[in-house]
């Protein structure tokens, strides 16, 4: 008995990354799966397909799937890969489901049973499967490189005969996951660092990382640790502080998300045009529109003398660490649903039940009954 687990090349523009790297492949083979892969899936991290071994490679998309017990992915796939899987099957990747509603419509109408990396619930048991926290990670160390990198200037503080110069002071607001790494990165480089964040308990967070909390006496901490949006009283106060620490900063680096809402605007266009000549500010907030006023999502601008980075998609940026980790998010899921080479689901397992977006026709907002497991037969 064995699993049929096929994994997907990614197509979106300027995706480099892969589901599957060579270091999983002998603890899937263990679960139980038979791997097969598109041809050329890793060619963007420069892994040919001779890197990796045991896996059956196919020209074709629709070919790979059709007998797929299992796809996985990076980004959801596309509409005829869908349409070529079979009914029953499972696809794991990210969905973000309200970003393209005709791909939830296609999972539903083939009966895919789709597990959404971006649902993977925050709790401790599941943080092996956090691809969200694992690709943040890899952001909010990269944000610090970009933006050192546009600086004119060192991080560290310096001593050389002719003198000394520095260190930088960097700014990081919004302290989640890519926060606190952009925090721990920049300490590590020298910098002076300073962290703001709505929620107060940040505070404790960033220090332990040998930078400043930026106190404004606003704790917005909302639902299951995620931040609520400010009143606009809040709003008014926290300007008032951030502004001086915004304009004595080198680096600024934001992060500020609300799940399921716009990015919110931190930055005004009077703050950036009061801050130092030659700063920086890498906005990794552009998915979602941004953190600044100025943000063009995917461009980098000078607003006189400063420079605002707001990369996309900045995971992919460091594909090769970004598969690795995500591949692993992915053999940690799958050691879920897959038990003695068979598929076999515990719906009533709290991880699988709020990761899975659709299951047997239906939208699962509830956990879905049991289902036989599947499996193929050697
Ligand atoms: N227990 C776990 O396994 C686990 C794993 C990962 C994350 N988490 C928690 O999930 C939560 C979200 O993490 P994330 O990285 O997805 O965050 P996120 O991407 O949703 O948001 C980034 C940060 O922006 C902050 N923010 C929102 N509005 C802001 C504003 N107006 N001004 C300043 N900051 C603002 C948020 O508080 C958050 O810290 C955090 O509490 C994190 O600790 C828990």
């Amino acid at each position: 008995m064995y699993v049929n687990v096929a994994i997907l090349k990614e197509t979106q523009s300027h995706e480099r990354r892969v589901a599957l790297m060579p270091s999983v492949i002998p603890k899937l083979i263990k679960l139980g799966a038979k791997l097969h892969m598109q041809a050329g899936a890793g060619d963007a991290i420069k892994l040919g397909d001779a890197a990796y071994p045991n896996v059956e490679f196919f020209a074709d998309r629709r070919e790979l799937v059709k007998d797929a017990d299992v796809v996985l992915g990076v980004n959801a796939p596309a509409l005829e890969v869908i349409d070529a899987m079979k009914a029953g099957a499972i696809l794991i990747s990210f969905i973000y489901e309200h970003q393209d509603p005709a791909v939830v419509h296609r999972l539903l109408e083939r009966k895919i049973t789709c597990f959404a990396m971006e649902r993977v619930p925050r709790i401790t048991r599941a943080q092996s499967m956090d691809a969200l926290s694992s690709q943040s990670a890899l952001a909010g160390y990269y944000a610090v490189q970009l933006g050192s990198t546009a600086l004119a200037r060192i991080l560290p503080k310096i001593t050389t005969a002719a003198g000394a110069i520095g260190p930088a002071h960097v700014l990081v607001m919004g302290l989640g996951v890519a926060g606190l790494e952009a925090v721990a990165t920049a300490h590590r480089l020298g910098a002076v660092v300073e962290g703001y964040d709505v929620r107060a308990e940040t505070a404790e967070q960033v220090e332990s990382l040998g930078a400043t909390f930026v106190s404004t006496g606003i704790d917005a901490t909302g639902k299951g640790g995620y931040a609520r949006e400010l009143t606009p009283e809040e709003k008014t106060k926290v300007t008032v502080v951030l502004t001086q620490h915004i304009q004595k900063s080198d680096l600024l680096i934001t992060t500020a998300a609300i799940p399921g809402k716009a990015s919110p605007k931190l930055i005004s266009k009077k703050q950036v045009a009061g801050m130092k000549a030659g700063a920086v500010i890498v906005d990794l907030s552009a998915e979602g529109g941004g953190n600044c006023e100025d943000t063009v999502p995917g461009a980098t601008i000078r607003l006189g003398q400063v420079t605002l980075l707001a990369p996309l998609n900045v995971p992919s940026l460091l594909g090769e660490d970004a598969s690795e980790l995500y591949a692993q998010n992915q053999y940690h899921l799958l050691e879920l649903i897959m038990k003695d080479n068979i598929i076999s689901i515990d719906w009533t397992d709290e991880v699988l039940a709020k990761t899975c977006l659709t299951h047997a026709g239906k939208l699962t907002q509830e956990p879905p009954k049991p289902a036989k497991p599947t499996a193929k037969a050697a």
